[in-house]
């Protein structure tokens, strides 16, 4: 290193060590040190110090608590699965290379989680600071806080410390587990689909912030993910089948037979119920399936949105189920590559992706210090869809996402301007009580969303109360889909 370098290292550092931020941790924890490093002194003038830094350790600690919560389906199924003495499956998986996975997952998450901390500060000094890029907390209105500007599109940070994080996976995966089992002769070792998921991710990140820095019509939002959705669709590889259950095969079977004489209608439909298995090859059905649910979940995400921590909060919740349910997958079926194959790659995407969120939701939970933009839905939405199609189970994903599917549905006469649409369908806040009342579209109707009709159903409550009831009810969604996968399972084959 030669001296001038070293020496403006050195100043870099007694500079930092002399600013009023110094005080605070170096990984810019603090709301104060993200928005004096964003260059907003005005802010630290309308907040203390002391409440922000306080403020500043309850995020962290619940964010920490709901992370810890998530996880721990997954760490009970690696303790009971993983490492059971004696039972040949468990064993086996282990020893033949799914702990070198899990320890990768690990790996790239914590880089992921280390790698959004850092950026957190350097992206909001670059939107806050030097573009005036901000949004005021409408669900504070009237407040001192309602009054601070807060650096908007911080998922920009989260998504490029996930894409790094893919790379140096994808890497790692290849040089270390992958070569060392076929001397790199794999046949299929996933890379088309790798190729696949970054392009598409990277493209829905690009989206995402070109809305914030554009604010882009509604039309080319819903379109334009289509675009995005192509490639994943085109790089999907697995089955397009679907299981009939037992009682309506033979239905199923009398009404293809009864439309194979209509011309076009026959080339589109299934030839057939394999009379064994129950299978049912939809073919270019399935695939449209698989488009529609990534166009759908990059749209869903963002829609379900406006309360702090909300989107981030319903992402991690979603992300902690596909991990479950992968890992489950891995240390459990006999028939899953426990190296290379839909689930690993799969744990290996949404593993630093949980990481980055709970990285991000640290200064985006209640009270957001950041608001995570449209950087962070599209490309989470999207994020989420690659995991759920390209690991294989799409519509297990859907019902993961019953509370997105529900505001969707919910929210159409909006969307298509059959009921008057705001440009916010945030709740009403009331700066006496603290609390926030649903919002009306006219004088006689309410916004049509899921928030607002949690509000009508459960009455009048804080905006930090009310995140976490409808993150109560995405866990429950999840818990209910594992249920329904047993159920299911059962239900196929009965008879
Ligand atoms: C979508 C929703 C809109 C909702 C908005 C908020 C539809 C059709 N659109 O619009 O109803 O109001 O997201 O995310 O459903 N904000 C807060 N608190 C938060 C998060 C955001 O006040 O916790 C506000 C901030 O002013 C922020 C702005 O929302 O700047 C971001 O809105 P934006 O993401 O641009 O809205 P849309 O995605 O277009
Ligand atoms: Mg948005």
């Amino acid at each position: 290193m030669s001296m001038s370098t070293r020496k403006r290292r050195e100043q870099r550092k007694s500079e930092r060590s002399a600013s009023p931020s110094s005080s605070l941790k170096r990984s810019a924890d603090t709301v104060a040190a993200t928005m004096a490093s964003a260059g907003n002194d005005e802010n630290n003038a309308v907040m203390p110090r002391a409440v922000l830094e306080s403020m500043q350790k309850n995020r962290a600690r619940d964010v920490f608590s709901m992370a810890a919560f998530c996880l721990l389906p997954t760490v009970l199924i690696i303790v009971n699965k993983g490492f059971v003495d004696g039972d040949g499956v468990s064993v086996r998986n282990m020893d033949s290379g799914a702990m070198k996975i899990l320890l990768l997952a690990l790996f790239t998450s914590l880089l992921a989680y280390k790698t959004t901390i850092r950026l957190i500060p350097i992206v909001a000094r670059r939107t806050l600071g030097k573009r005036n890029m901000y949004g005021l907390d409408i669900n504070k209105k009237g407040t001192k806080m309602g009054e601070i500007a807060i650096p908007e599109a911080l998922g920009l940070a989260s998504g490029c410390a996930v894409l790094v994080a893919l790379v140096v996976g994808r890497t790692l995966h290849t040089a270390f587990i992958l070569r060392e089992r076929k001397q790199g002769k794999l046949e299929n070792s996933g890379e088309s689909e790798h190729n696949a998921a970054l392009a598409t991710i990277g493209f829905m990140l690009f989206l995402g912030f070109v809305d914030d820095v554009l604010d882009l019509p509604w039309r080319a939002k819903m379109i334009l993910p289509g675009f995005a959705a192509t490639t994943l669709a085109q790089s999907y590889q697995g089955s397009t089948s679907i299981v009939v259950p037992h009682i309506f095969r033979e239905n199923v079977r009398l009404v293809l037979d009864a439309l194979d004489s209509m011309p076009i209608v026959r080339d589109i439909l299934p030839t057939g119920v394999d009379k064994k298995s129950g299978l049912m090859d939809v073919g270019y059905m399935y695939i449209a399936f698989i488009w529609l649910l990534a166009v759908f979940l990059s749209n869903a995400i963002n829609i379900h949105a406006g309360l702090n921590g909300l989107e981030c909060g319903q992402s991690l919740v979603i992300a902690s189920g596909i991990i479950a349910l992968n890992v489950w997958s891995l240390l459990t079926d006999p028939t899953s590559d426990v190296v290379v194959g839909p689930h690993v790659f799969s744990l290996l995407l949404i593993a630093p992706f949980f990481a980055a969120t709970v990285g991000l939701l640290k200064q985006n939970w209640y009270p957001s210090a950041v608001f995570v933009g449209d950087s962070y839905t599209y490309f989470a939405g999207m994020t989420l869809a690659v995991a759920g199609i390209l690991g294989h189970f799409s519509e297990t994903l859907l019902l993961f996402c019953l509370p997105q599917v529900v505001n969707f549905l919910y929210s159409i006469p909006q969307l298509f301007k059959l009921v008057p649409c705001p440009r916010h369908r945030l709740p009403r806040f009331d700066t006496q009580t603290g609390l926030l009342s649903p919002s009306k579209a006219t004088e006689t109707r309410y916004n049509m969303n899921l928030v607002t009709l949690f509000l009508r159903v459960f009455g009048k409550t804080t905006e930090r109360k009310l995140c976490l009831r409808l993150l109560a009810f995405q866990v429950a969604c999840v818990v209910f889909t594992f249920a329904a996968r047993y159920v299911f399972i059962a239900f196929v084959h009965w008879k």
